[in-house]
């Protein structure tokens, strides 16, 4: 038995495991982690971490305004507060901890903006933040003797007590969580790790869409679990579509082209050479991303064309070059001269606003377990995210989480329930992979035809009936195949298309991320959906 099992190494799962490393030293904090240690979204952010640091422009208030406008009317009002508020004392830890933000001469903080953003808040790296706050993160926890990453080990499922044989159902009130099974890569075998506490930190699933911003780890593991385990999950109707992806046919993920390049000026286009948003909004380029990333499908539909383009033609070298080497080489890998031609994009899924339900402890609706990070619904973000907060959420959350785990976790005892051991009898080596990697093919071309940038109940309900008859032939396979990871992700990718699907059915109006051209208004009361 282990006190604390923490599943994921991204942001959320590293910056928790640092704190509560420092604060038992003669605990052992497991991670486990289904890729190598550094596969994550996290990696991949890029434009940065708001944060009000410069308060002779701006001021938190300013920063909470921007978060509810954005959010369209579903924020939990008072954790926008907290994670404004709370997130400069986070950042300055992760400052600490070895994180590295770019600065001018005079020694400040070089300040990005980015959609919906009313000043520059955003500290960055470069434009390859996420992969600074891993590495500096990794290194911390690579310091601490008492933090065990257990890489390649892949979580299938939360223990409770369905699986000592009590009927458990969605309101049931008192479901526990005592521990994970998880499939270990290196040698194969499912194992069973209990433990007083278990966090899940498991990221996003951007990869149930064909275009995504999203590296392979992002299926979405943790909530389904959550849901399977018949815990609360909400508001997974708003996925939010990142406008500006690198249209790059036959590659996976998309490279991102940082919102922030349009914060310093670069503007969207048509193939003709219009400025694309002058009919669409008064921000122009730098509009909340949902307004933004309609628009651009509204024109790539009108047309025909299957992208639009980012036009940094003429922005200033010297600036761009410091700001964007990444995004500059990486275009110019591919022919594309960013001060002579206009950059080919498309909106590509990029963000899951909702997750696992979650109050202001990250606590879910299951006892001893918390969720943080992407997989979460803290309320932060509503019904669309601001730019860069949720880098921000994730170190608010893991510290609140880490102050909860010290108060509860010496309250805790030992269970004394016999978890059985997993149970693979009747399973047998799958005869052809193919039937997997199809399946999950379907599944992208499900989500993406279906419940993608704009949405009516026709094309829903024929996603919902598409996706029962994969889920059918999926559920059949899991009970007869001996378990890959392959099998495990198009299982919970499955759970997670029809979360997406029936919150999206549920909500009858448009709001922020979620648009239906058969409820194009909103009603008049906000609320979440509850699953
Ligand atoms: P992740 O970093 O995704 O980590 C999830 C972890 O869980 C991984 O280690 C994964 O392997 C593990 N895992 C998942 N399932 C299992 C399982 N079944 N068993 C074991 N382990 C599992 N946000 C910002 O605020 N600013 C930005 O500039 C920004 N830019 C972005 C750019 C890109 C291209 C992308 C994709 C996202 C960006 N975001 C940005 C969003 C942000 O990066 C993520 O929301 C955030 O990093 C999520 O952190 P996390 O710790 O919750 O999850
Ligand atoms: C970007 O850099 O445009 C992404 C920022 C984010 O998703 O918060």
């Amino acid at each position: 038995m282990t006190d604390i099992v923490i599943i994921g190494s991204g942001i959320a799962g590293l910056s928790l495991a640092v704190k509560l490393a420092e604060k038992f030293p003669e605990k052992k904090i497991l991670i486990l982690t289904k890729a190598n240690e550094g596969d994550s979204n996290t990696q991949y952010a890029q434009g940065g971490i708001a944060v009000v640091t410069n308060f002779e422009n701006d001021t938190y208030e300013k920063h909470i305004q921007d978060t509810l406008i954005a959010g369209d009317g579903l924020c939990n009002e008072e954790v926008v507060d907290i994670v404004v508020r709370e997130g400069r004392q986070r950042v300055d830890e992760l400052i600490q901890w070895g994180t590295k933000f770019d600065k001018n001469e005079d020694g400040a903080y070089k300040l990005g903006k980015e959609g919906g953003h009313s000043e520059f808040r955003v500290l960055h790296h470069k434009d390859i933040t996420g992969w600074e706050v891993e590495r500096s993160l990794l290194a911390k926890a690579h310091q601490a003797k008492n933090i065990e990453i257990s890489q390649h080990h892949f979580v299938i499922d939360l223990l409770t007590q369905h699986h000592l044989g009590r009927v458990i159902t969605r309101v049931t009130k008192d479901i526990q969580c005592y521990g994970v099974y998880v499939l270990n890569l290196e040698t194969n075998q499912i194992e069973k790790i209990e433990s007083k506490m278990v966090v899940l930190a498991t990221g996003g699933f951007g990869q149930i869409y064909r275009a995504t911003t999203n590296p392979s780890i992002a299926t979405g593991d943790g909530i389904a679990m959550v849901y399977r385990a018949k815990g609360r999950v909400a508001n997974l109707e708003f996925v939010q579509f990142h406008p500006t992806a690198l249209y790059e046919p036959g590659v996976s993920p998309n490279f991102l082209i940082t919102e922030a390049v349009r914060g310093d000026g670069a503007i969207l286009r048509t193939k003709d050479g219009s400025d694309l948003m002058a009919n669409y909004d008064k921000r122009g380029s730098l509009a909340p991303r949902d307004i933004v990333a309609r628009a651009i499908d509204n024109e790539m539909k009108k047309s025909g064309e299957d992208h639009m383009y980012l036009d940094c033609r003429h922005m200033d070298k010297d600036n761009f070059l410091h700001h964007f080497p990444n995004i500059y080489e990486k275009c110019k890998s591919i022919g594309i001269d960013v001060f002579k031609d206009m950059i080919p994009v498309v909106p590509a899924a990029h963000y899951a606003c909702g997750g696992i339900n979650v109050d202001e402890f990250g606590r879910s609706s299951i006892k001893n377990l918390y969720a943080c990070g992407e997989c979460s619904n803290t309320g932060l973000h509503g019904a669309n995210r601001l730019a860069s907060n949720s880098l921000l959420e994730a170190i608010v959350f893991s510290h609140r989480i880490f102050e909860d785990i010290c108060k509860e976790l010496p309250n805790i005892k030992d269970s004394e329930a016999q978890f059985p051991q997993w149970n693979a009898d009747g399973t047998s080596d799958p005869k052809e992979m193919v039937i997997i990697t199809q399946s999950i093919k379907e599944l992208k071309d499900i989500m993406s035809s279906y419940v993608g940038i704009v949405r009516n109940n026709g094309r829903l309900k024929r996603a919902q009936e598409r996706l029962y008859l994969l889920f059918k032939e999926t559920e059949e396979l899991y009970e007869t195949t001996t378990i890959s990871p392959q099998l495990l992700e198009l299982r919970n990718m499955i759970t997670i298309g029809y979360l997406v699907t029936r919150c999206a059915m549920l909500r009858k109006e448009s709001r922020g991320l979620h648009y239906t051209t058969d409820y194009p208004e909103h009603t008049k009361i906000a609320d979440s959906t509850m699953l």
